[in-house]
């Protein structure tokens, strides 16, 4: 089965980014953690990153018109992109949220996910295992 994983702005530059927050992998790393755990667990992962809030908009159109279960990491989006909620709403498949860092235990602008409420579950604070455990919860989900 396949499963779209979607990055959001940022992400591709993880290499600069502090990795006392988002933990050592490049997202080239991160990239293949996320092909080799899903190919573990059954899936084929699709994985993207784009900075472009349409972009990911016309990504969740794409998994909704072809019941896609999604695991997304919205970036900074989450904490603000109504419209990425929107889309994330016609989803029939499983969504989950991962975050590499826990964004609850960070500045208080992170506290708020407008994305959380549309999701099956959210998986955060747990570095790249994050997305290892947003797949197994995904196996589980679907059996
Ligand atoms: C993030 C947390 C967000 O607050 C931040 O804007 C990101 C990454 C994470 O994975 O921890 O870019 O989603």
């Amino acid at each position: 089965m396949k499963i779209l994983v979607i990055n959001g702005p940022n992400l591709a530059r993880l290499d600069i980014r502090d990795s006392s927050i988002y933990g050592d992998l490049n997202y080239q790393e991160l990239q293949s953690l996320i092909e080799n755990s899903a190919k573990t667990a059954g899936f084929e992962a699709d994985v993207r990153q784009s900075n472009d809030e349409a972009t990911i908009i016309s990504w969740l159109h794409e998994a909704a018109d072809s019941k896609i279960p999604v695991i997304i990491n919205p970036a900074a989006f989450t904490h603000y992109s109504y419209a990425i909620r929107d889309a994330a709403e016609l989803l029939t498949s499983p969504l989950i949220e991962v975050h590499l860092s826990n964004p609850m235990a960070r500045e208080e602008f992170r506290h708020t996910s407008v994305i959380s409420g549309v999701a099956t579950g959210t998986i955060a604070g747990f570095g790249p295992n994050s997305y290892v455990l947003a797949i197994n919860a995904l196996k589980a989900l679907l059996g």
